[in-house]
Formats: C-alpha cells, structure tokens, sequence
C-alpha cells in the first residue's frame, strides 16, 4: 500500500558574516572563554549587523532551499516560520517572510514554539501533506537573538548562550511503500509542560500584567530580556530528549543501533553529550555545530542537517534521529530517512 509522506526536497542555511567570540563578548560583561567552553562547548557565534531581522536571515535560508531544491517560490503550497524573535509583536514573521519571496495568496503561519519550534512546524506541515492537503511546504527555523540580549554581567548567563542564525528545509508529498528505502519523514513526537513556562522566558512586553504592554518599570527591571533557571532546563533537556527519540524509535519499530546520525537541537555540548550517553549512541553520531553558533533556537535543527550534507556525513537513505528541548517547557522529537 502506498502512504501520502513529506520527504525533504530542499535544504538550505544561513548564517550572518560577523562572528562574535567569546573573547569579544568579556568587553561588555564579566565572563572569560574558558568558562563559556567548558559549560557549554560554544566558542563562538555569529551576530547581525544594522538593520537585518528574523525574516531577512529566513529569505536567504529558504532561496537557498528553494535553489537545491530545483523550485521557484510559486511552487510552494504553505509556508511555516519558527522563530522566538520575530520581526514584531504582529503580524507574524512568516507575512515578511511571504512577501521578501514574492509571493502572495499561500498560508503564512508562524510557529512559536522556541527551541522545539522546528520540530513543531515539522510536524504541522507533515499534517497538512499526509492528509493531501499541500504537496509542497517550506519549512523555516529563523533567529536574531543578538538584538534582544541584555549585553552586561546582569544577563551574562543567557547572552553567551544564543545566536543568530536561519535554516529551512522544503517538504514534498511523496507516496511511499517502503518505508525501510525510501526517503520520507516517518513521524514527530511532540510534548509541552506549561507548569515551567517562567523557567525560560522573556516577561514583557506583556499583557499579563496591570495597563501598558510595556511600561518604564518592565524597562528599569529588564523584563525585555530573556530570563532563565539554567539548572532546571539543563536537568529536564537531558531527560526528555532521549524520552522522545526513543518514543520515536518505538513507534517506528528501530532501535538506537539502526539511527546513522544524530541532528539534536544546539543549546549546550555537554546536554548533547548526556543526550547520547542516555541514548546509549556513539558520540561520532552525533552532529554538532554548537562551538561555532552557539544556540540559534528554531534554527539549530535545519542547520546542522544542512551542514552535515556538506561535511559529507548525512547522505541519502541514513535513518536521522534530531529532537529538541527548550522554554515551554516543549519537547519532540522527528525520525526521518534521509
Ligand atoms: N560567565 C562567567 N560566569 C558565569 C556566567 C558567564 N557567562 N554565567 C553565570 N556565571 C556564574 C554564575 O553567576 C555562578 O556564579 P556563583 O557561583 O558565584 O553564583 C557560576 O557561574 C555558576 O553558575 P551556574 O548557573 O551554577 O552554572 P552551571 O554550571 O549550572 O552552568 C549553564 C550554567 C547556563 C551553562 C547551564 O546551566 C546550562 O547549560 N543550562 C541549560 C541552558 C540551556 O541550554 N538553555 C537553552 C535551552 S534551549
């Protein structure tokens, strides 16, 4: 029998020119590199520069999925943006995203899931393939996270964590009949738990509080800012994460032996390396562009499984196991034969 399936046609990332090292960031907050390095393996990321936003790094991720794709922009059925940092408070970052392609008329959905949020529109656009509804759907991971860090000792805990960054993959409707072959994404797994939202979360603007969604004392306390219980995220990402990739193996009846590579969501080496001990993987399966991105959130994902088809070690017919973890809290996991 043959099922209706998503399977990636198209890959692509980018990544703005200016790198920002760890030595950089100590002339405007108390830190050093051998303390970002040894909790977090990040060595360095990159930032934008003047007036470039979310939506500018998705359109040049997503022509460079288009282009490998072999697809004009006129092709595509639906478009889906992940991104915590969008262009502005409305209209969604997927409208900009929309009209910087040329395009008009296509749903343009954004996707706020932080850093699940690629596995999530992942998900939702295979929803909308599986039942026939779109044949081809871009699906985009985008973040400028250097505009919204608080630059001083005060937020040095999460400012040395994050960059900027896009990732996009396009999906097409693919029928297919041998699902140990053939190229398809075999299923998502995805988890909230709301009782950790202010674990990881930026406060304001708000409008959970008394009048104005932004006031002087939001502004005077730095609820503008992300804040973040380190320890608790940490804990949680090493226990959910290989939760949902073995969910996923389960469902799809393989084992950890059977996954060629490793995609995880980038926000600390030492989660990715318990990840792996957890899941009983070899680290060498494991994909990892941390030490030169650090966290580019909904981004992490469609950039390393763009940059490990050019390191030459995703390739077609590899079984790729890839989940995330981040404010939410939100967990998933995606399985997909490549
Ligand atoms: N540079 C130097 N010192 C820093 C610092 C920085 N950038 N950030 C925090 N510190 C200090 C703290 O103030 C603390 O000092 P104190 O002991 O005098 O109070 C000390 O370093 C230790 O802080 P702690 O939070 O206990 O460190 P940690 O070993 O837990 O590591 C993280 C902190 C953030 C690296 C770690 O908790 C982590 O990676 N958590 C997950 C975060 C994450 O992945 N977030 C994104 C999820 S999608």
């Amino acid at each position: 029998m043959t099922n209706l399936r998503s399977r990636v046609i198209g890959l692509g990332s980018h990544l703005p020119p200016r790198i920002v090292t760890n030595e950089d960031l100590t002339e405007f907050m108390d830190t050093s590199d051998e303390w970002i390095v040894q909790r977090t393996g990040i060595r360095e990321r990159r930032w934008v520069e003047g007036v470039t936003s979310t939506s500018d790094l998705a359109v040049e991720a997503s022509q460079r999925a288009l282009d490998s794709a072999g697809l004009a922009a006129q092709d595509l059925d639906m478009i889906f943006l992940a991104t915590l940092s969008p262009d502005h408070f409305f209209p969604g970052s997927a409208v900009f995203l929309q009209r910087k392609l040329g395009l008009a008329g296509i749903p343009a959905i954004d996707v706020r899931q932080q850093c699940t949020g690629f596995i999530y529109a992942l998900s939702i656009a295979d929803q909308y393939i599986r039942t026939g509804s779109a044949e081809k759907i871009l699906v985009v991971g985008s973040e400028v996270h250097s505009k919204g860090l608080e630059k001083s000792t005060r937020g040095r805990d999460v400012t040395v964590l994050f960059g900027d960054g896009a990732g996009a993959v396009i999906l097409e409707a693919t029928g297919v009949t041998d699902p140990d072959r053939e190229s398809h994404l075999l299923s998502t797994h995805l988890y909230t738990d709301g009782a950790f939202a202010e674990e990881l979360w930026v406060p304001a603007v708000s409008t959970a509080y008394d009048e104005d969604i932004v006031d002087q004392r939001m502004l005077d306390r730095g609820d503008q800012y992300p804040k973040m219980n380190g320890r608790q995220v940490f804990v949680h990402a090493v226990k959910r994460m290989p939760e949902a990739v073995e969910a996923a193996l389960e469902q799809n009846n393989y084992q950890v032996n059977d996954v060629d590579l490793f995609v995880f969501h980038q926000a600390n080496l030492r989660i990715n390396e318990a990840v792996a001990h957890r899941l009983g993987a070899p680290e060498e399966k494991v994909f990892n562009t941390i030490h030169k991105y650090a966290n580019t959130t909904a981004a992490t994902i469609p950039i390393g499984l763009d940059e490990a088809v050019q390191a030459g070690m995703l390739e077609a017919g590899m079984l790729v196991a890839s989940a995330a973890f981040g404010s939410g809290f939100t967990w998933g996991s995606a399985l997909l034969r490549w």
